[in-house]
């Protein structure tokens, strides 16, 4: 057995560092806004203030998730080309082949993985949808925060939506989306975890330390 793997330095800081942040920052958006929309947890007194909280975090976290999701979208155009935006819209034949060759793999039609030194193509078109999702989330939460929130800022950032849809649609979009993020995290993990183990190239760790470990096979 024993090929030779070469090291390949595939994610640059700060496409690891948004997204570290994005984790935590979904995890605390769907746990304090599921709380906004279904307050499971009951004030026994006047001086808790759970609500208070929970859209305090909520607020924070979205903030942050901003930030983070902009150093993202510059990066798709300053950083290396396994962060480019180029990547995550199949617009190549190779990327429409790539493309194919994973799903024939994902529908146990075909047993070759997908290598790929950075995102297959597959995994660089959802990535583009979760992206998609992201900014949904962000303008609709705006949305929301605009009407408690007078000021230009908040009217560019999401307010605008208020005029193109009714605000409970708003905040049941902004609800659903929810849970299709988690669906595809559940699956996300699920997937990485089982490429890494099919393919033995450190996918896993790759996304803490930047660093993936390929035989070649990629560049085919
Ligand atoms: C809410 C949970 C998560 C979301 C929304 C999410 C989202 C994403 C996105 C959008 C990318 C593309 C990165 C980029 O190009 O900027 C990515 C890559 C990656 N994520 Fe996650 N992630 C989540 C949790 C996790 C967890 C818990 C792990 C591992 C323990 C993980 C492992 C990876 C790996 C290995 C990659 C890079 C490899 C690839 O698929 O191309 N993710 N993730
Ligand atoms: C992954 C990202 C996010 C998730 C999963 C999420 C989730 C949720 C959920 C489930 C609700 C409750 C909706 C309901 O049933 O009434 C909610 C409410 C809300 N979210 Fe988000 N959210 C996210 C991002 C954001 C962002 C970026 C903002 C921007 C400020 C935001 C602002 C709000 C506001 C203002 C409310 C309504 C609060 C209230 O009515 O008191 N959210 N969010």
């Amino acid at each position: 057995m024993g090929k030779e793997r070469i090291r390949v330095y595939a994610w640059e800081f700060p496409v690891r560092l948004t997204h570290w942040i994005n984790v935590l920052c979904i995890l605390a958006l769907s746990f304090t806004g599921f709380y906004i929309g279904n307050p499971f947890i009951h004030a026994i007194s006047s001086k808790q203030y759970i609500m208070g909280w929970m859209r305090y975090i909520h607020f924070v976290a979205a903030y942050t998730f901003l930030m983070s999701v902009i150093v993202r979208l510059y990066w798709a155009f300053m950083g290396n080309r396994y962060a480019s935006w180029r990547v995550l819209v199949p617009l190549t034949g190779r990327q429409w082949k790539d493309l194919w060759d994973a799903v024939k793999f994902y529908l146990f039609i075909s047993r070759k993985p997908p290598y790929a030194v950075g995102h297959t193509a597959l995994a660089g078109l959802v990535y583009f949808f979760i992206f998609a999702l992201f900014v949904f989330q962000i303008i609709s939460g705006f949305a929301l925060y605009s009407l408690t929130h007078e000021g230009t800022i908040w009217t560019l950032l999401g307010g605008w939506l208020t005029g193109v849809m009714h605000l409970q649609t708003i905040r049941l979009y902004h609800h659903l989306a929810m849970y299709v993020i988690l669906v595809f995290a559940a699956a996300h993990i699920y997937i990485g975890w089982y490429l890494d183990a099919r393919e033995r190239n450190g996918l896993m760790g790759s996304i803490f330390s930047g660093y993936k470990f390929v035989t070649g096979k990629e560049w085919e």
